[in-house]
């Protein structure tokens, strides 16, 4: 791993990982490629350390010839490829861009890679790898008493979301039997951290509750997700690609599964605590039960047994430490909140997903 190519590391983990890379592998370059879409802002890459090491260039994964030029202009022998259209909410509204993004875009990445490390060979093939960054929300939901998901639960996507990352995923295992390309997939959890683009259930929720406004909890509010802390993300990433075997899946999780309401109200109690002059407080007050998203997955949960046997990973932060970091972080960054929130289309976006909702 000399150069990496990181695809969509202007967005949320894509900027986590970049910024936690540079700290730790002290000779890696970095070539972050990025479309900065609405998700994808230079804010998150603001101070990075050792900047030296780190090349922005503004592009979209779909753009072939740019894919090539890259790849070779840089000598990339690594891509961890972020890059996603990653809202379940918005690819309800517009499955297309989905579609465009996840599945095209991908396979675009996919084949520029092939073309240059299998048949151009700019470096040597075995000095490669392809990793691809996939979701829990590939296997559907699970019941109250179903197992959790492993490497070889069966696919089952339930979202336009989920079914466009299912999609890559499957390029990429073709890729891998077809042609060879030395790939790893990683299938995670919710993340929350620093940085999560504010339409997410965490970061909204710190945020209105700040500010006095609505809660807006999906239906009953007893769904339930496997939180992980996005440092923790990243250095299994980090783990994967410099150990982890070539062809293989790791599904990495928090540890964790607690109903959504839960999440609200421990990030009402940090906001109490934490703004003991607030006029909004007890920050519960604020929590409104509103329409479900539709096909809405219940359940997810993930059986990390591989990734900390074969790799020794796990995650470092519980929910407790990473929700205090995380609400401490929204209210000590009150200018990267700024900048997203006055961001052109992010109240658009509010209104039109929250107006018709109503309370329940
Ligand atoms: P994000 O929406 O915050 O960031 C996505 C980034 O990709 C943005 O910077 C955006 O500008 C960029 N991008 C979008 N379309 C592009 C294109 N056509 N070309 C180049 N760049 C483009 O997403 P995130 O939460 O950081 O997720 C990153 C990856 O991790 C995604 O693949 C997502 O499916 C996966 N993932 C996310 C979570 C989560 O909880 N956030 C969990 C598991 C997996
Ligand atoms: P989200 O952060 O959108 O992630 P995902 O849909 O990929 O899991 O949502 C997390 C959970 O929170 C999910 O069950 C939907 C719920 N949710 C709400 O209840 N209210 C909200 O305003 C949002 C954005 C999500």
């Amino acid at each position: 791993m000399k150069t990496v190519l990181v695809t969509g590391g202007a967005g949320f983990i894509g900027s986590n990982f970049v910024r936690y890379l540079l700290r730790v592998e002290p000779s890696v370059k970095i070539v972050n490629f990025d479309a900065l879409t609405y998700a994808g802002t230079l804010e998150n890459l603001k101070g990075l350390p050792d900047n030296g090491r780190h090349v922005f260039v503004r592009g979209d994964i779909c753009d072939r010839p740019l894919v090539d030029k890259l790849l070779r202009e840089h000598t990339v022998d690594t891509i961890a490829h972020f890059a996603a259209e990653s809202h379940v909410d918005r690819s309800i509204h517009g499955p297309g861009l989905f579609v465009q993004t996840n599945i095209v875009g991908t396979q675009v990445m996919l084949d520029a890679a092939r073309q240059a490390w299998l048949v151009d060979k700019i470096v040597e093939p075995a000095a490669t790898r392809f990793h691809h960054v996939s979701t829990d929300e590939v296997f559907g939901s699970l019941k109250p008493k179903d197992p959790a998901f492993t490497e070889t639960t069966s696919y089952d996507p339930s979202s336009p979301y989920s079914a466009s990352k299912a999609a890559s995923d499957h390029l990429v295992r073709a890729y891998a039997r077809t042609y060879g390309l030395p790939v790893t997939i990683t299938n995670c959890s919710n993340n929350y951290g620093p940085h999560q683009f504010p339409e997410k259930l965490i970061p909204l929720m710190i945020l209105n509750g700040i500010n006095g406004r609505p809660l807006p909890v999906y239906g009953d509010g007893q769904q339930i997700r496997d939180w992980l802390y996005v440092e923790d993300h990243c250095e299994a990433i980090r783990a994967i690609l410099k150990n982890g075997r070539t062809g293989e899946t790791y599904n990495i999780g928090g540890d964790n599964q607690p109903p959504n309401l839960d999440i609200v109200h421990g990030i009402c109690a940090l906001l109490d605590e934490l703004l003991p002059a607030s006029p909004h407080r007890p920050h519960t007050s604020l929590i409104q039960h509103v329409t479900d998203r539709p096909g809405h997955d219940r359940r997810y949960a993930m059986n990390i047994t591989k990734v900390k046997t074969e790799l020794g990973w796990t995650p470092r932060h519980s929910l407790q430490t990473g929700l205090r970091a995380t609400v401490q972080w929204y209210l000590d960054h009150p200018e990267w909140v700024a900048a997203i929130q006055q961001q052109a289309g992010y109240q658009q976006w509010i209104d039109r997903n929250y107006a018709k909702r109503g309370g329940k």
